[in-house]
């Protein structure tokens, strides 16, 4: 897999599906607002997760960051792509704390947002996220 800026068509329709697949597993009692996101790993794999709601709203897990922990999770740290799908008829762009912490794998990654409807947006994390947080080594 390339660092990419154009994911392969197939792969780009793979992740999309993925997201959309695992929004079907979203547990959001309280938002009503099923989310998934998919991530895609330099050596091809593709990882997803949605969002999982807690009644203290507040310890939530956002569908980006749980889909890039499965990954971390068994050591695949370099995501070049994220899909995030929204039940919606116009996509969101990732939330403020998923930004940082998907910055953390790669400035660089792509992210694509889609939902029910046409739209697609396409940024990368360095493009949502100017000057995130690090701690120099
Ligand atoms: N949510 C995400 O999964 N990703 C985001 O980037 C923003 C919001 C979830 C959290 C909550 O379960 C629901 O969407 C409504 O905020």
């Amino acid at each position: 897999m390339t660092k990419t800026r154009n994911l392969p068509k197939d792969k780009e329709a793979e992740l999309y599906q993925a997201a959309r697949r695992a929004a079907e597993f979203a547990y959001c009692p309280y938002s009503n607002f099923p989310v998934g996101a998919a991530v895609l790993t330099a050596d091809g794999r593709i990882f997803s997760a949605p969002n999982i709601e807690n009644a203290s709203y507040s310890v939530t897990i956002c569908a980006e960051r749980n889909a890039a922990a499965q990954a971390v999770a068994v050591g695949n740290r370099s995501i070049v792509a994220l899909a995030l799908y929204t039940r919606s008829p116009t996509p969101s762009a990732p939330c403020g704390a998923c930004r940082q912490f998907l910055s953390e794998f790669n400035p660089e990654m792509e992210i694509h947002c889609i939902s029910d409807g046409e739209e697609v947006l396409r940024f990368t994390i360095k493009e949502l996220l100017p000057k995130a947080f690090t701690i120099s080594p």
